[in-house]
């Protein structure tokens, strides 16, 4: 069985989270949710970060002891994720004691291997960043990143020999032009941060304690991105007693994340998995940042950005299609509240929303609530009646709908492999939008009135039905409490008709259903 593996960043603690940080990993459960879907042997993870000077000061402020206050974090994150459906398969912690002994090892076998040796740090910090920077890169004497006030540090510390990975990492860009994308991050990576040559890297602290230890040498506490970044291999086991996962997902499919740590997965940590000897990940993809009406998301934007007041408002499927549909992957975006409630109205409520609701109600208005299996009345085709079902001579309507239905899939798995999530969607809405608009042109409520029309009225709805069938398995790696509701509306129970292989065949739904009416599955919204 083909394997794919899928991960998110592993958080860090930030103040509410906000609907930004589930971004990323709405569309890499999207990926998980798509590549099992098609069969894939797959492994999402996700995970909290959990070390550092930041965490230790928070919980003293907290006055509860590190390890509580990362619990509280980790528990707070995993409820984002439930209210979000993002069906994780592991979820890592750097505060894992198997995490921190894989850290370890690593530390001691690239020391061993003299990829990391002792040295001296001096420079200015920035504790909020955790970041050291060059005078030349401040900004009015402070860190360009979050404005506040850096401190000269000098202390004794380890170092990654990571210059000596130039060569090995420009050849791998080279051969590989998709192993970082979107381009335009590639292009950047690679001609401002890799060919002006790389720094060796500092690998450990000695002003806080709350870290994994560098164990041959107490004081040392070994600094963020060799505790974070090897996440990714030690949650699969890697230098453990039982590391059969890492030798079956190994290496990553897919490291997701924001443009701001692109350089410390696409540069630092292919150089820590060549000194290791162990492959590199097949594709890093970095996307934008979303704001929130213009303005950078964080505290001050309050409530509007909460993940549970969204999904209260607009419940989990449409904020889920709102991420994925409105915003093209990998440039900036910016959420709007209008943006949000015109897609909601525009394509869940009218679009979808009413192609389901037609569909059901013309079957329960026509038919009783029951489609039936063949055709009793007089033939519109000219076939003998009682003998053939209503599809047997479709009309150039319905094999307009037929081709563009059946069509579909391989369209968007196109687009998901390329991870263009918006193009994927409006591969699916256009049959939809073609659903609603074959409702117009076959009008269903003349041939109602027609006694002899009355196999080309099941035909339609049959067709109508069909087509929401396959719509049901293709949106369900984004919107995965939706199609139950369809198959609901329409009978749908055999597991068959929800393969993803079977939305490439029209006409698998038996041709006798029952209709089960029910609420709207996307009521409008009013604009306030
Ligand atoms: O950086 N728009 O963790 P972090 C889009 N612990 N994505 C956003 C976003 C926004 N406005 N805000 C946050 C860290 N994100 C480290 C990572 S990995 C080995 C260590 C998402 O909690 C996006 O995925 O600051 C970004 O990369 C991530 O949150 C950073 O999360
Ligand atoms: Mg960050």
């Amino acid at each position: 069985m083909k394997t794919y593996y899928v991960t998110t960043p592993i958080y860090y603690l930030n103040g509410d989270p906000h609907i930004g940080h589930t971004y990323t990993t709405v569309a890499a459960d999207v990926m998980a949710r798509y590549k099992k879907a098609r069969g894939y042997d797959v492994k999402f993870l996700t995970g909290s970060d959990e070390h550092g000077q930041k965490v230790e000061q928070a919980a003293m402020a907290a006055g509860v002891s590190p390890q509580a206050f990362v619990d509280g974090l980790a528990a707070m994150f995993k409820d984002i994720w439930k209210l979000m459906d993002c069906d994780y398969d592991y979820y890592q912690r750097t505060t894992n004691p198997d995490h921190c002994a894989t850290i370890g090892k690593i530390f001691k076998k690239l020391y061993d291997q003299g990829d990391i040796y002792k040295g001296s740090y001096e420079g200015l910090y920035c504790t909020p960043c955790e970041a050291f920077f060059t005078k030349r890169q401040l900004q009015n004497n402070n860190c360009p990143d979050c404005g506040r006030p850096v401190e000269n540090i000098s202390e004794e510390a380890y170092f990654f020999r990571m210059s000596k990975y130039q060569d090995a990492l420009t050849a791998h860009y080279e051969s590989n032009p998709e192993f970082l994308m979107p381009l335009s991050r590639r292009n950047e990576m690679f001609n401002n941060f890799i060919k002006p040559g790389l720094d060796d890297l500092c690998v450990s602290r000695t002003s806080f304690s709350w870290g994994v230890p560098v164990d041959f040498d107490p004081g040392h506490v070994i600094y963020v991105w060799i505790d974070a970044l090897p996440n990714y291999i030690s949650a699969l086991g890697y230098l453990s007693d039982d590391d059969s996962d890492y030798r079956r997902y190994w290496p990553a499919d897919l490291h997701l994340m924001a443009k701001e740590i692109v350089r410390f997965h696409a540069v630092i940590w292919p150089c820590i998995l060549m000194a290791l000897g162990e492959p590199l990940p097949k594709r890093v993809f970095a996307h934008g940042w979303l704001q929130y009406e213009g303005q950078k998301m964080g505290k001050s934007l309050g409530n509007a950005i909460c993940p549970k007041a969204l999904v209260a408002e607009y419940g989990v499927d449409a904020i889920r299609y709102f991420l994925m549909r409105e915003f093209t992957f990998g440039p900036d975006g910016n959420f709007t509240q209008n943006a949000l409630i015109t897609r909601y109205n525009a394509d869940l409520a009218n679009d979808l929303g009413n192609l389901l609701s037609r569909t059901v109600g013309m079957v329960d208005k026509y038919f009783g609530g029951k489609l039936p299996a063949s055709n009793h009345s007089p033939r519109s085709h000219g076939r003998a009646a009682n003998t053939v079902f209503v599809c047997d001579q479709p009309t150039p309507l319905d094999n307009e709908l037929i081709e563009m239905a059946t069509s579909m899939i391989t369209k968007m798995e196109e687009r998901m492999e390329k991870l263009a999530f918006s193009e994927a969607l409006n591969e699916i809405w256009n049959v939809v939008r073609r659903a609603n608009k074959y409702i117009d042109e076959t009008a269903p409520w003349v041939l109602a009135k027609d006694e002899a029309k009355q196999g080309e009225l099941a035909n339609v709805l049959y067709n109508l039905a069909e087509t929401l069938r396959i719509l049901a398995i293709a949106i369900a790696p984004v919107m995965p409490n939706t199609p139950p509701i369809i198959r609901d509306q329409l009978s749908i129970c055999d597991p068959a008709l929800r393969e993803w292989e079977s939305s490439k065949t029209f006409g698998l739904l038996p041709r006798e259903f029952a209709i089960q009416k029910g609420n709207a599955a996307f009521p409008r919204k009013d604009k306030k």
